[in-house]
């Protein structure tokens, strides 16, 4: 079990929103899908971008840098350069706040 991590109020991130956050030097990505909140590691696979400066479109956040697209339902890495899929954080909602779990 890894530490709980407030991210924000589940009213600050609405249905097809992101937000990336840092802890401790690791960037991770919440991102509500249509009302179900998920976290992925917020690095790109491919050069280390920073995934919350990017694009989203549907499930898929595409790459600021090079346009890799990776699925936020599967964490896949779906258009390339990047071809690792990013790292799944869980998630936990209280009170009306979101946390996420960091290792
Ligand atoms: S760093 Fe993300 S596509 Fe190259």
């Amino acid at each position: 079990m890894g530490t709980l991590i407030k991210v924000c109020s589940v009213a600050d991130l609405p249905p097809g929103s992101m937000k990336g956050i840092e802890h401790e030097g690791k960037r991770i990505l919440v991102v509500n899908l249509d009302g179900t909140i998920h976290a992925w590691d917020g690095t790109c696979t491919h050069e280390e971008y920073d995934l919350s400066m990017g694009f989203l479109t549907g499930d898929n956040v595409t790459c600021a840098l090079h346009l890799s697209q990776f699925n936020l339902l599967t964490g896949e890495a779906v258009n390339p350069p990047a071809e690792r899929p990013l790292g799944k954080h869980q998630v936990k909602v209280a009170n009306g706040d979101i946390f996420v779990e960091v290792a």
